[in-house]
């Protein structure tokens, strides 16, 4: 069982849309996978079909008010087989805070909490540090990074390297950065291409060999609010996201 963080702290270069599709392929190849959506946007859990203010679900901030904190009972089946998913809500930002506040506890999101079924978690995080976030760094085996292929991507990059060492020196010393991937590349820059080659002198080995290219068929998918294997198998960015997600189990052998 593999706890795994998607992580980058500037918004939108496509932790969401990485964390469903990837959890989605991981799924697809065999692997029992829950996607839990830390993000109190609930991007990932509206993408999977979870939209709060259309459905009478339970989310993982009424798993915080339980008494019982029985976490199965949050806990989902998705369109895929083999992908399940424990929803988020606008309410969850100050429910987590307040609740760690009066229980005095450090942190919420236990290992022992999820059942061992799952051979993957996969964290969807929000793009500010706040104590969700570190929640999933504290008990994460892997954090992956994706990174947009844009200018302006590799100077906000440094903090989350930052973030990470951090982590690792402070709250889990077992973490391990997996890897950096490139997502919305546009093949058809010399910008995007730039970029790509800088990543790859900055984290060698540590960059993923697969690129997530610009898809519109991605961005459909998530208005279909299914993940893009379900939706479009035969887009690229299915393709691409299957790619990476074989690349990433080999990885973590
Ligand atoms: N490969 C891609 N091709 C085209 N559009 C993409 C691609 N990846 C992501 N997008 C779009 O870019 C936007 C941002 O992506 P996403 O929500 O996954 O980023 P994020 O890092 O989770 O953002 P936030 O930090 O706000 O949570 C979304 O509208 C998404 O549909
Ligand atoms: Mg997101």
């Amino acid at each position: 069982m593999k706890f795994i963080v998607m992580i980058n702290n500037k918004g939108g270069v496509g932790k969401t849309t990485s964390s469903v599709n990837l959890a989605a392929c991981f799924a697809k190849l065999g692997k029992q996978c829950l996607l839990v959506d830390l993000d109190p946007s609930a991007s990932a859990s509206i993408h999977l079909g979870f939209d709060k203010s259309n459905q009478a679900h339970q989310t993982l901030c009424d798993f915080l008010l339980s008494s019982d904190r029985k976490l199965n009972d949050y806990i989902y089946p998705t369109v895929q087989q083999g992908l399940f998913c424990l929803p988020s809500e606008p309410a969850l930002s100050d429910f987590y805070d307040e609740i760690q506040r009066e229980e005095q506890v450090d942190f919420f999101l236990k290992r022992s909490l999820f059942s061992k079924k799952y051979s993957i978690v996969l964290f969807d995080s929000p793009p500010n540090m706040g104590n969700l976030a570190l929640n999933a760094l504290a008990i994460a085996d892997y954090a992956l990074v994706p990174v947009q292929t844009q200018y302006l991507a590799l100077s906000g990059l440094d903090l989350t390297v930052k973030l990470l060492d951090k982590a690792k020196r402070h709250l889990n010393s077992s973490l391990e950065t997996l890897g950096y991937f490139g997502t919305q590349f546009d093949r058809r820059t010399n910008v995007a291409k730039f970029v790509l080659n800088e990543l790859q002198d900055r984290f060698g080995k540590k960059m993923f060999k697969t690129v997530i290219g610009v898809n519109s068929k991605l961005i459909e998918a998530y208005h279909a609010q299914k993940p893009i294997n379900s939706y479009f198998p035969s887009a690229r960015g299915a393709k691409e996201y299957g790619q990476l997600a074989e690349e990433i189990l080999q990885r973590m052998k």
